[in-house]
């Protein structure tokens, strides 16, 4: 695991960037695995700036969305699909085509799960952008999900759906059902990317880095992937021991 601490948010956007420009340019593959949430959102803006700049070409990328909210409307800006569509497609020359995620306004939920992860695992990941929970999950895996687990629909907890509010107009809540692709899933892809920012993830960064590998801080069970890249800025890595936080700091 390679754990990278950027003196500010603004420059652990740009590593993130970096990864991203690395794999895209590369590639053998061309399935990238985006995560949604706050703390994406200034690599991504990042991502659109080098593509405005030329340096950076989505033209040939594949998107694949980790998770979806069940029960918004098709149009609500809350989304997951609709803020990708916001943040990488209307900005970038990603193809409209190429963002894959859950459908989760198929009356069937069951088969849309099925078919979801049929595709992310025909996909190949060859770098999958993660976020954490204030609890420790990924995508919208909880505590206690299985390791093993596939794309399915979850229960979101009070926790989450609180954390998550922020990105909803006052007044209303997440919904309290997801679709996300499971941790076997997300553990399939080629090379993970986890980003994190801020004081209200050094807990749970430094159980998932440090801690014992355990179904109730999902984002554990990266210590069990070969290749995985960490970017934090300070405030994120300041319960990690000395010994992993200087591991590696960038410029
Ligand atoms: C959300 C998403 C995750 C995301 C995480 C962090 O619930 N399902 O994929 O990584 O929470 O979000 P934020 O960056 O807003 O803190």
């Amino acid at each position: 695991m390679r754990i990278f601490v950027a003196p500010d948010r603004a420059t652990a956007a740009q590593r993130t960037a970096d990864i991203v420009e690395g794999f895209v340019n590369s590639a053998a593959s061309t399935a990238l695995g985006i995560a949604t949430g706050k703390t994406m959102e200034e690599p991504l803006a990042e991502i659109a700036r080098r593509c405005r700049r030329g340096t950076l070409s989505l033209a040939h990328a594949e998107v694949y969305l980790l998770d979806e909210y069940v029960g918004l409307e098709l149009d609500d800006p809350c989304s997951f699909a609709n803020t990708v569509d916001r943040l990488l497609v209307q900005t970038t020359d990603l193809p409209p085509g190429a963002v894959h995620g859950p459908n989760p306004h198929n009356p069937d939920l069951y088969a849309e799960c099925a078919d979801y992860e049929r595709h992310v695992r025909a996909a190949c990941i060859g770098l999958q952008l993660l976020g954490i929970g204030t609890n420790g999950h990924i995508a919208f895996n909880e505590p206690g999900s299985s390791f093993a687990s596939s794309t399915r629909v979850v229960q979101l907890n009070e926790q989450t759906r609180r954390d998550n509010a922020r990105a909803f107009p006052d007044g209303t809540r997440p919904p309290a059902a997801a679709i996300t692709q499971g941790i076997g899933t997300i553990l399939m892809a080629t090379e993970l990317l986890l980003v994190a920012c801020g004081q209200p993830k050094a807990r749970s960064i430094a159980r998932a880095l440090e801690g014992p590998v355990t179904r109730s801080l999902p984002a554990s069970a990266l210590q069990l992937h070969p290749n995985v890249t960490v970017v934090l800025d300070p405030p994120a890595a300041a319960l990690l021991t000395d010994a992993s936080s200087q591991r590696c700091r960038t410029p």
